[in-house]
């Protein structure tokens, strides 16, 4: 059983540190590991705009210099904590680390990525190629 409220209190926790001076909008990202962590994330904005680092990718930064693993659930929230769905380019980061099985808790409830993000380019297809 994935305990979704923790993670949603450790989103909102997360997104209180949020450097969104452009978009006024900040989110919070909160991940289960394999090994039980808990890994959180906020997105930083940059003056140039399209170089914004979302929640997500704070969290996957985390993953990794907290020891990696395999992230089991995650979902990311807005500065109201409530969910949201996260971007694209975020589904593509989020499925590196978690593969088809991860779990996303979206406005729409628990989704797998193979929903999210079906047909997903990743590790396994470079290592066909090889
Ligand atoms: N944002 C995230 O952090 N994650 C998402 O999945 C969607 C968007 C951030 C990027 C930007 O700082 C702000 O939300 C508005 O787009």
């Amino acid at each position: 059983m994935i305990d979704w409220k923790l993670l949603q209190d450790e989103a909102i926790l997360a997104s209180k540190f949020a450097y969104a001076p452009y978009s006024s909008f900040p989110v919070g990202a909160a991940g289960l590991v394999s090994d039980g962590r808990i890994v959180s994330g906020c997105n930083v904005e940059n003056a140039s705009y399209g170089l914004t680092l979302c929640a997500e990718c704070s969290m996957v930064s985390n993953l990794i210099m907290s020891g990696g693993g395999r992230l089991v659930a995650a979902l990311c929230v807005d500065g109201k904590g409530e969910l949201l769905s996260p971007c694209g380019r975020c589904r593509q980061l989020l499925f590196e680390h978690g593969g088809d099985e991860l779990q996303l808790l979206t406005p729409s409830g628990a989704q797998p990525m193979s929903v999210m993000l079906p047909w997903g380019f990743g590790p396994d297809d470079l290592d066909q190629k090889k």
